[in-house]
């Protein structure tokens, strides 16, 4: 059936009403928006527009448990568990199994930055970009394993021209083009309160990037789902552009998530206090769920147990391990599952009656995201794995305050010292924690703390601890 006509079926025949005003250029453009958009799915969506707006609708908060974890032990070193974890996943990645996954599809808003956020400059002497933070902890892992180690990251149609220009202007970091993918999210319409698509001009549908749930089908869409298979990848290591301090391939986990044959595996933090902004690992009867922080009515969030530490304890730092036949299941269109969307109201710019673009002053639509947390509920035997904070979370999402690039830069210097103090090289800090003269270390000399140390050993000799330091 003609494009049009499906739309004029659906109700939406409006977003062809120009049609015939405009230019070649434009109707092609329209065109392509128009085949991305399922009005099936958009149909179901709609229907939804009166009820409530929470992330997790419908959840029976009287019957929230939290997430049991496996819980870090004080020395990983001499804990049998943890290195027999550790064993499993480093004789996966030497097998060519895992491949490491960066969701950047995000626009970088709340950071002020103009630009793909991967490209932002985040390391405290050299200035290096998230990307390249990245990709220099890839490419020590494929070192240490001697793997193939693809790496796939997700843009939007916001950032992904400018994030492949960006990489080929790097020579890939080094890591090789063949063994970098990029592939676009989806992206979903904005419709109004009335249920119609948004025009935000005579030619464009107002659309946004469909959620990093959106991931999945596109991994599926972008053929590298069949990618991976065809290679033996079955162990993907999903981890979000902002956050520089993640251990982006780590043994251990990878390790835990394969021993357990979980479906999709993630790290959690236990909250730094109460109204700490991460999503919460919790249990619906016998399914995993995360609750955003701003669902979790707050007499949960306050719950203690008798020794006064918090119920729900488990924050989530949204680096998950995700199967690939997991993927499979989720995308393939004979099954029944699929994420939810979520809505948010938004002040979405829009056509008006002058055919001129304005935004609003207040809200005057929806938007549809999907969060790739909502796969947890589907998930077989999935499970959480305690992390430390400084060893993997210190996000770049403000551009000042909590979450910032100073908060990440001295969080990183931390990290540093310490690794540095674990070896007898104590740096001069202050009163925060934060050395005194600049420290940087490449993931390519360390990229976690058992690491470094091999690589400090392996060093010898002395460092000049009178002026700042970087080490490669
Ligand atoms: C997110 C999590 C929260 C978690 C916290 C940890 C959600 C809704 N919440 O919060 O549970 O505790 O991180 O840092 O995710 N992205 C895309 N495409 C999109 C939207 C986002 O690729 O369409 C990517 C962004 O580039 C970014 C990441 O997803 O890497 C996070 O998105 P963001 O909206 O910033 O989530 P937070 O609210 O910070």
């Amino acid at each position: 059936m003609d494009i049009k006509e499906r739309f004029e079926q659906h109700g939406q025949g409006h977003v062809f009403q120009y049609w015939d005003s405009l230019d070649e250029k434009e109707r092609a453009e329209l065109l392509e928006q128009t085949s991305e958009i399922d009005v099936d799915e958009l149909d179901k969506l709609i229907g939804t527009l009166s009820e409530s707006e929470a992330a997790n609708p419908g959840i029976n908060y009287d019957a929230l448990e939290p997430a049991p974890y496996e819980r870090m032990p004080a020395d990983v070193a001499s804990d049998a568990r943890w290195q027999e974890a550790k064993r499993a996943g480093e004789a996966a990645l030497r097998a060519g199994r895992v491949a490491a996954f960066t969701v950047a599809g995000g626009q970088g808003t709340r950071l002020g930055f103009d630009g793909p956020k991967g490209t932002f400059p985040i390391t405290p002497i050299r200035n290096n970009t998230l990307f390249q933070v990245f990709a220099e902890k890839i490419l020590a892992a494929r070192r240490k394993y001697s793997c193939e180690l693809p790496w796939y990251i997700m843009t939007s149609d916001i950032n992904g021209d400018a994030t492949t220009a960006f990489f080929e202007e790097n020579d890939y970091f080094g890591l090789g083009s063949d063994s970098v993918s990029f592939f676009r999210q989806g992206r979903m319409p904005a419709v109004g309160f009335d249920g119609k698509i948004i025009l935000e001009s005579n030619g464009r549908i107002a659309m946004s990037p469909d959620g990093h749930g959106g991931s999945l089908r596109a991994l599926d869409r972008s053929g590298a789902l069949s990618e991976m298979e065809s290679k033996g990848i079955d162990i993907l290591s999903y981890f979000q552009v902002d956050n520089p301090l993640v251990q982006a391939i780590d043994p251990y986990f990878i390790g835990f998530h394969d021993q357990a044959g979980s479906s999709m595996s993630s790290k959690m933090l236990p909250k730094a206090y109460e109204k700490e902004k991460l999503g919460q690992f919790c249990m619906l009867g016998d399914q995993m769920q995360v609750v955003e922080y701003s669902d979790m009515p707050d007499e949960l969030t306050a719950l203690r147990d008798d020794s006064g530490q918090l119920k729900f304890l488990a924050g989530s730092i949204a680096v998950h391990i995700v199967s690939v036949g997991f993927v499979r299941k989720l995308t393939d269109k004979a099954s029944s599952l699929s994420l939810p969307f979520h809505k948010a109201t938004k002040k979405i710019p829009f056509l008006n009656a002058s055919g001129e673009t304005e935004k609003p002053a207040e809200p005057n639509g929806v938007k549809f995201e999907m969060f790739v947390f909502d796969a947890l509920p589907f998930a077989e035997n999935p499970i959480v794995v305690e992390t430390t904070r400084l060893g993997d979370f210190s996000p770049v999402k403000n551009a000042e305050g909590v979450d910032s690039p100073e908060t990440s830069q001295a969080d990183q210097q931390r990290l540093f010292a310490q690794w540095l103090a674990n070896e007898g090289v104590e740096v001069e800090r202050d009163t925060d924690g934060v050395p005194v003269r600049k420290l940087e270390i490449s993931p390519l000399f360390g990229y976690s703390a058992e690491s470094f140390a091999e690589a400090w050993s392996g060093r010898g000799g002395s460092v000049d601890l009178s002026k700042e330091l970087f080490l490669e």
